[in-house]
């Protein structure tokens, strides 16, 4: 593994196509400070730029206790109303270059993902987390409400009704709850089998056709919460950008000559 981007905060390391961003603020249980923010916009916009190289992204955090325990509350004290706008906006162009990247990113959570925390990992592709590990949205027991995006997906993930009575109780859940109402895609017993189970998924990504993996997120991403006719535009245009691939026209051939398909990614 090789060190790429390093920040105070936050540690990219490339292990061939893959990538894993790390928040690394221990002492603060990895809390969202507006730095933090910066850096990881930073971390995924030079993912971005290196193209197809990157495969797949484990976003992390460091120190063994959180994920990320919510954005920084101290940072968050003084802020005017039109401060507090422009935390939340800062927070959700990190949500927007997660999910305009194209390569899958998997939440590996092990630990505390609370607040902005959760909402973080719901702007990932899917969460992976171990049992250890609790889901919340705490911010009306501060007087605050989900500012990085959790009125958005968290209803999307675990339903209308699921998601507002986790917002107004403020409760926590443990991983197996979490799992249980789709939060949380699949758990593990502790922190290495977690990464062995995201690297196998990613390496499971990986032999298919990397430009319809990216389409397929994409249309995803952009069709998410809208209406079935816009939706099913999006995805007809999508289908349609498939055949512009060189890997589309590998893949149906393999199948039809009865061989493995070799992808070149283009
Ligand atoms: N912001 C700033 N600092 C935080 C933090 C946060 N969100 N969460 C934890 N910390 C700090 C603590 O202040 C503490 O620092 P000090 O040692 O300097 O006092 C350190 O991390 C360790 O935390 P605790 O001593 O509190 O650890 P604990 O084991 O007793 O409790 C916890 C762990 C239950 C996660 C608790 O830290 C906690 O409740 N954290 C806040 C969770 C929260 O409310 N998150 C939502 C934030 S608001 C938000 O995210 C808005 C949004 O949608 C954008």
């Amino acid at each position: 593994e090789t060190p790429q981007a390093s920040g105070p905060d936050v540690r990219v390391e490339r292990d061939g196509g893959i990538a894993i961003v790390t928040i690394d603020r221990p002492a603060a249980l990895n809390a969202l400070s507006p730095d933090v923010l910066r850096a990881l916009h930073a971390a995924f916009e030079s993912l971005a730029a290196d193209g197809s190289a990157v495969r797949g992204v484990l976003l992390t955090g460091a120190g063994g206790r959180a994920f990320v325990a919510g954005a920084d509350i101290r940072a968050m004290a003084d802020l005017t109303p039109e401060q507090g706008e422009e935390s939340a906006r800062l927070g959700h162009r990190v949500a927007g270059a997660i999910e305009g990247l194209a390569a899958p990113v998997i939440a590996c959570v092990d630990g505390f993902a609370l607040g902005g925390g959760l909402e973080l990992a719901l702007a990932c592709d899917f969460i992976y987390a171990t049992d250890a590990s609790t889901f919340g949205q705490p911010e009306v027991r501060l007087g605050l409400t989900p500012g990085f995006g959790g009125t958005v997906r968290l209803p999307r993930a675990v339903g209308l009704a699921r998601a507002k009575e986790l917002i107004y109780t403020a409760r926590r859940i443990d991983a197996a709850e979490a799992a249980a109402m789709g939060l949380v895609s699949r758990t593990f017993a502790d922190r290495d089998a977690l990464f062995e189970g995201a690297r196998a998924t990613l390496a499971e990504i990986e032999a298919n056709a990397a430009p319809a993996v990216g389409i397929a997120k994409r249309v995803l991403v952009a069709a998410a919460g809208r209406r079935t006719d816009r939706a099913a535009e999006i995805e007809i245009a999508g289908f349609g950008d498939a055949f512009r691939t060189e890997d589309m026209r590998e893949g149906v051939a393999a199948f039809i000559e009865k061989r493995e398909p070799g992808f070149t990614g283009a």
